[in-house]
């Protein structure tokens, strides 16, 4: 048993690669992986039957030599919006250890769902911080993992002497990216915004960093964070479309709460203590109670298609991101009275064939993916699963006989980390690591909405 392979022990985590919070789990439970990627993919919250926990003493232990590169891998459970989450391992290299010593000055625009996620993230990765400032419509001070952080008025002064600023105010003409993002741009601040309002401007980059991070190296001052739904989507259809080519998808989504924000959040569970308590549910931030229930309408319909603008941006935002407009897609997003992680449904026609084992085997190897797949075991992703973890979760991966070349598969995935706020650190982290971390000196001229 011992010597192939990759081990890995809960006592030599914190050790051996660069935990710095404690484990939850028992001292002494040891996984094996065959391949980095293996052990990269993997949760360590739970035993599955890809991965067995062996005894005590049946490891060698995993130093940084072992793995292609190193990688965070302890974290202590999220509180907030993660109920179910029973601990994961963040994946991939900090910040820290990829810049060449440079710190930043980073502001966080707004501090609801995703700006409080932000912030939390922000120091869990050990992005270089020279100062943190976090902005929002007005002035208090706020609590996060039991540390106050203090909220300044966001004004456009605030941006001076910023170098990279993370958008996370809400949407439309008086939300914090119309109101300041292109001002923050042209006071030589680096934007990346969690919004909609610029994520079709020809200016701005839609990115996701392990699908198109060439993108980054044209970008004006200000990068955009795809939807949450369509970066879920894109983690697993990006490797299949690389590996056979997508030509139609279709996408039905059941997504969280906490992507409509903290009010939600706040009334799902409101609804759930009234309904315990034989109390009607008031329904404020949805047309009707979201507790038990489930709504087929995320966003407004502005044109005569029908769909919705989440619909909308799914088929625009992959366009842009896949860069390959002949990609037919449609599909239905729906609430579901989840607090959070977003699971999705996905149907794909490929332009070549791949077969079951051959899909596993290209997303079991693309980073931020895990595949959990075993339906004769019940193993399949759940927003419970994922929320509180960097991967993507993919399973259900099975032949779909309604397309040519078809294949149905299921995904879920955090919607405020990786289909927000780490999604967005990520990016900064790309920036970073391809060099590109300044506003160009041909943007600042370039202001205005
Ligand atoms: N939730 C998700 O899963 C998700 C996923 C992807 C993208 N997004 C996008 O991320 C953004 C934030 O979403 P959220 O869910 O975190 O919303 P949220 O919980 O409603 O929080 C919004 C925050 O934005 C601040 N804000 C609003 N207008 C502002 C302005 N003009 N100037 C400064 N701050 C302003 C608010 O400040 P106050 O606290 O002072 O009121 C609040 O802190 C939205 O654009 C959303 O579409 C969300």
């Amino acid at each position: 048993m011992s010597g192939e392979g990759f081990w890995l022990s809960e006592v030599d985590r914190n050790s051996a690669i660069r935990g710095t919070r404690p484990c939850w789990k028992p001292k002494g439970f040891i996984h094996r992986f065959s391949t980095p990627a293996a052990l990269r993919s993997a949760s360590f919250c739970q035993e599955s039957p890809v991965f067995r926990v062996a005894a005590p003493g049946e490891c060698t232990y995993v130093t940084r030599r072992k793995m292609d590169r190193p990688h965070r891998l302890a974290r202590s459970r999220t509180p907030g919006f993660h109920p179910g989450n029973t601990g994961s391992n963040p994946v991939g290299v900090t910040t820290q250890e990829m810049n060449k010593g440079r710190k930043y000055n980073v502001g966080v625009v707004g501090i609801g769902a995703v700006g409080t996620e932000m912030v939390r993230l922000l120091r869990r990765r050990s992005f270089p911080i020279e100062e943190l400032i976090i902005l929002a419509r007005r002035e208090r001070q706020e609590i996060i993992d039991g540390e106050p952080v203090e909220v300044r008025t966001a004004t456009p002064e605030a941006f001076d002497g910023l170098d990279i600023a993370f958008f996370a105010g809400t949407e439309g003409v008086k939300g914090a990216s119309v109101t300041f993002g292109w001002e923050a741009v042209a006071r030589g601040c680096v934007v990346i915004d969690n919004g909609d309002d610029f994520r079709m401007d020809e200016r701005v980059p839609l990115v996701v960093p392990e699908v198109n991070p060439e993108a980054l190296r044209d970008h004006q001052g200000l990068v955009a964070n795809p939807n949450c739904s369509t970066i879920i989507a894109m983690m697993a259809l990006a490797p299949l479309h690389r590996a056979a080519g997508l030509s139609r998808v279709v996408a039905c989504t059941y997504q969280a709460v906490s992507g409509t924000g903290s009010a939600a959040i706040t009334e799902l569970e409101t609804q759930c203590k009234d309904w315990a308590n034989g109390r009607s549910p008031t329904a404020e931030v949805y047309p009707y109670p979201i507790a038990f229930n489930v709504l087929a309408q995320i966003g407004g319909v502005k044109d005569d298609s029908g769909s919705t603008s989440e619909e909308l941006k799914m088929q625009r935002e992959t366009h842009k991101i896949l860069g390959d407009p002949s990609i037919r897609i449609n599909g239905t997003c729906v609430r579901v009275p989840v607090f959070n992680s977003h699971s999705e449904a996905l149907h794909v026609e490929l332009r070549s064939p791949l077969t079951v084992e051959q899909a596993r085997e290209v997303l079991a190897g693309a980073e931020g993916v895990r595949v959990v797949d075993d339906i004769e075991n019940a193993v399949f992703p759940t927003p419970l699963a994922t929320s509180g973890i960097d991967e993507v979760q993919v399973g259900r991966i099975r032949p779909d006989p309604v397309f040519e070349n078809g294949l149905a598969l299921f995904v879920a995935g955090d919607n405020l980390w990786k289909g927000a706020a780490l999604n967005a650190i990520q990016i900064a982290e790309k920036m970073i690591e391809l060099g590109v971390d300044e506003v160009p000196s041909s943007a600042v001229v370039k202001s205005g909405n």
